[in-house]
């Protein structure tokens, strides 16, 4: 042991002095290496910490033409901007086709600490394309990675719902969100159903979000809408006052759609809506059915609001497909919960208008109903609704006795993600263990009227292996 111990010391006093002198008899180069070009010395490369992170893709409006990225530096970097050029693959065509220059944001984060919060939006992008992209400025420029556009049909796509992340983000979620992207590499986006993390106020946990995602969050756009962890009072509230708002990192971080109800603040990057391909995606704050910390005039009066808001996004509908998004269920899978204020605002009109699916989250458990309308089970060719409750992170509640009979199933104490494809006529959900283990899997078949026949593989599974 002793004699190759030995060696490999003296191979790397060799090694070492080899590379700082020249050998024996020869006189010492007085010319410089030839340097590359494009091979920059690591020691003038600015700092990882320099460089533009928290990297985050979404949209304003029109999924066909633009996209929108935010992110954060260390300091002001006056001069933001973002690059997108052509998708190619020789690297001597990476010219940017656009270079807007980026809007800036700052939230003060305590402590004397600031975020300084990025956002360009590139527009006159061609649909169903992908393009390159980076963000910075200078000798800091982030990776170029990729997104792509969406059609401007309604044709199908893929895209990946959680539920709440929450809880040891970085060391636990970051599997979920590893396994899921393995799954559907070619997802269009990613809807997150709430409580994206334990203290919305807390921009720590927002770091552990974004990291924990590796580089998914900078090429499949983030699509949240917010949960009651995600909420708080500001800190110079008086004790009982309300509402609850998402902090300023949520407005900085995500881009979302800004059509949501008018004169209704709170309600800003909480409920919106998204046409893409055929789908209408709708996003509740679901708090103020729910949350006891808002002032009950506020509550009231931004509940209302929402509600009419809904009836006129659900109305106006000009896709066949209508998937809502909110937090706190209608019917809780999670033992000691129910929500009838939720459900008696809500219902009549998820009804009314047929909705197809909703996406929620709050309950850590696994739970998937059959077709409903009016809080009861119909057959599966007559208008009604599927409700879906998941959770990507580790935290997992006991099982809600109460609406048992409602759920075609249910999963508990298990990470989950599902993949969900859709088509003109048909929708595919497939939910799966972060193992890979298929859980559930249902399809929604629409006719040309519009209504749609659920056709459960789950219970045909079960059924088949009796
Ligand atoms: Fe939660
Ligand atoms: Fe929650």
């Amino acid at each position: 042991m002793l004699t190759r111990l030995a060696f490999f010391l003296t191979l790397g006093l060799s090694a070492a002095t080899w590379a700082v002198a020249a050998p024996p008899g020869v006189p010492p180069s007085t010319e410089a290496p030839a340097a590359k070009p494009k091979d920059k010395p690591s020691a003038v490369a600015p700092a990882l910490t320099d460089l533009p992170r928290r990297i985050v893709l979404g949209w304003t409006g029109d999924p066909a033409h633009t996209m929108s990225v935010t992110w954060r530096t260390k300091g002001p970097s006056p001069a933001a901007k973002g690059q997108v050029a052509t998708f190619k693959a020789d690297p001597a065509e990476l010219k940017p086709l656009s270079e807007p220059a980026a809007t800036y944001s700052q939230a003060d984060l305590g402590g004397g600490k600031s975020a300084h919060q990025h956002r360009v939006t590139f527009q006159g992008l061609s649909p169903d394309t992908s393009y390159w992209y980076r963000v910075g400025e200078g000798d800091s420029w982030s990776e170029w990675t990729t997104f792509r556009t969406a059609s401007d049909k309604p044709e199908p796509f893929k895209f990946i719902y959680f539920g709440d992340a929450q809880n040891s983000i970085r060391s636990l979620w970051t599997r979920t969100v590893q396994q899921a992207f393995l799954a559907a590499p070619d997802a269009r986006f990613m809807v997150h159903a709430g409580d994206l993390v334990a203290e919305g106020w807390d921009d720590a946990l927002w770091g552990e979000w974004v990291q924990g995602q590796g580089f998914v969050a900078s090429r499949i756009p983030s699509l949240p809408c917010p949960g009651n962890h995600d909420e708080h009072l500001p800190k110079d509230a008086p004790a009982g006052a309300g509402p609850s708002t998402v902090h300023p990192i949520w407005h900085g971080m995500f881009t979302l759609p800004q059509n949501g109800p008018k004169d209704a603040p709170e309600l800003v990057d909480g409920a919106w809506y998204l046409d893409y391909q055929g789908v209408r995606f709708i996003s509740l704050d679901a708090n103020p059915y729910t949350e006891e910390a808002f002032d009950a005039a506020v509550k009231s009066r931004i509940a209302a609001k929402q509600v009419q808001w809904l009836e006129g996004v659900l109305g106006s509908n000009p896709n066949r497909w209508t998937i809502v998004i909110h937090h706190q269920p209608l019917y809780s899978a999670g033992k000691d919960r129910d929500y009838p204020e939720l459900r008696a605002a809500l219902l009549p009109l998820y009804d009314k208008y047929h909705v197809d699916l909703v996406l929620q989250g709050h309950d850590h458990i696994y739970g998937r109903t059959r077709k409903l309308a009016g809080g009861k089970t119909v057959g599966d060719g007559q208008p009604g609704t599927v409700y879906a409750i998941s959770v990507s992170g580790p935290k997992a509640y006991e099982l809600n006795p109460m609406n048992v009979a409602l759920m075609a199933i249910t999963r508990l104490h298990t990470q989950m993600y599902q993949v969900i494809t859709v088509a003109p006529d048909r929708l595919d959900f497939e939910a799966f263990s972060i193992t890979g283990e298929p859980v559930d899997r249902f399809e929604l078949r629409k006719s040309k009227a519009g209504a749609s026949t659920l056709v459960d593989q789950h219970q045909r599974s079960l059924a088949a292996a009796r």
